[in-house]
């Protein structure tokens, strides 16, 4: 008998991969506006003309992805033989030859990922734009992460266009919307973006989203009354993130299941929701590197740190960084809500300043 054999269907779930974060849903309720608006943006790709690039800001967890990658993926359908879609994290492809050569692969030429000068890397993007003759809509999500570590990037993303004929449009997300105002004005003014601002969503709205997740994971008549209030009210009290919500719905699901019941009652959800907490942040500390990871990881240790007793020990395990680009770390980090910085006046010695990590339990 294989060992397959006995293994139940679940009694709850007909999809269960609809409430992971990456499924990327059929509707995206209340989010209709937003979409209309980017389609209209990026409609002039589909008669070879220049698109009006695009700038998606906005909290944590609240549609800005799974928008873009919604309108991306209708533009493929409607026209994918003009127009070639490229979605890029720039949280993984922070630097313009990172950047350049994700998008050269996207594009379906293989490239090593090493090697080549960001020259050669432009001048085959430019020959690869030039030989398919189509026009190209690229999704730059996180940018912060690419305007903070290369600014230069996207001057080389803008430079192309003088190069090809076909138009190349850019969508950029960011949690933040003054993030351009460090960059250079000819950067800037050749960017020309219009800003598309996403608000949060409202309980009721967190309700249908959950809702709609729901309809598509779960078999008809498998949650309780009461269920989708807990969790949208969850969610909305933690930011708004819907990946709370989802977080909630898959842990209950989790309990309902181990006590082999076959629906999602709302005891199951009270159960669990101690333990959901804010996402973004916990995603945010996973994903860094080098000194970022290391500053993180000193002040794991540590409550609350005089800045030259942090300074002295960074640079003694690990490689020596000045003051000035060591601050620049303290301010991404700060910024992104995973360090706090505070000052106080000490007497005759004059002020002090102490930095200290956001502890998990805060998130
Ligand atoms: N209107 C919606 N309808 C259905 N699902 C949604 C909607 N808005 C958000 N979601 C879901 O919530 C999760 C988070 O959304 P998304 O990743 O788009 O957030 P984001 O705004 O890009 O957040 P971040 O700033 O952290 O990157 C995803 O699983 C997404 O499918
Ligand atoms: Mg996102």
């Amino acid at each position: 008998m294989s060992i397959f054999q006995n293994i139940q269907e679940s009694k709850i779930y007909k999809n269960e991969q609809a409430l992971s974060t990456e499924f990327l849903p059929n509707f995206l309720p209340h989010r209709e506006t937003q979409i209309q608006e980017i389609a209209r943006n990026l409609n002039p790709l589909t008669k070879g003309r220049k698109p009006q690039n695009t700038f998606i800001s906005g909290p944590p967890g609240i549609g800005k992805t799974c928008v873009t990658r919604f309108v991306f993926r209708e533009l493929d359908e409607y026209a994918g033989e003009k127009v070639d879609t490229v979605f890029v994290n720039t949280w993984d492809y922070n630097t313009a030859p990172a950047l350049l050569t994700k998008i050269v692969i996207e594009l379906g030429y293989p490239i090593p990922r090493r090697g080549l000068s960001k020259d050669e890397i432009v001048e085959k993007l430019i020959e690869i734009l030039k030989r398919k003759g189509k026009s190209v809509v690229i999704g730059l999500d996180e940018i912060d992460q690419l305007v903070n570590k290369d600014g230069t990037a996207l001057y080389d993303l803008l430079r192309i266009n003088q190069y090809v004929k076909t138009p190349v449009g850019l969508v950029m997300i960011s949690n933040y919307s003054n993030i351009f105002s460090n960059i250079e004005p000819r950067i800037k003014s050749s960017l020309d973006t219009q800003e598309i601002g996403f608000k949060g969503y409202s309980l009721q709205e967190m309700k249908d989203i959950l809702k709609e997740r729901c309809n598509e994971a779960f078999r008809t008549g498998s949650v309780q009354e009461g269920v989708l209030l807990l969790c949208g009210n969850h969610a909305v009290n933690r930011g708004g993130d819907v990946r709370v919500g989802l977080e909630c719905l898959r842990k209950a699901a989790k309990i309902c299941e181990k006590e082999d019941n076959d629906r999602i009652l709302v005891k199951h959800v009270k159960e669990i929701l101690p333990s959901v907490k804010k996402v973004k942040l916990q995603i945010m500390r996973d994903r860094l590197e080098g000194v970022d990871k290391n500053i993180v990881e000193i002040l794991k240790n540590e409550k609350k740190m005089v800045f030259s007793d942090f300074e002295e020990k960074y640079n003694q395990k690990h490689e020596s960084l000045s003051h000035t680009s060591l601050k620049k770390h303290l301010d991404y980090l700060e910024g992104a809500g995973l360090i706090r910085t505070s000052e106080t006046r000490s007497g005759s010695r004059g002020r002090k300043s102490y930095i200290s990590l956001v502890k998990r339990k805060n998130f």
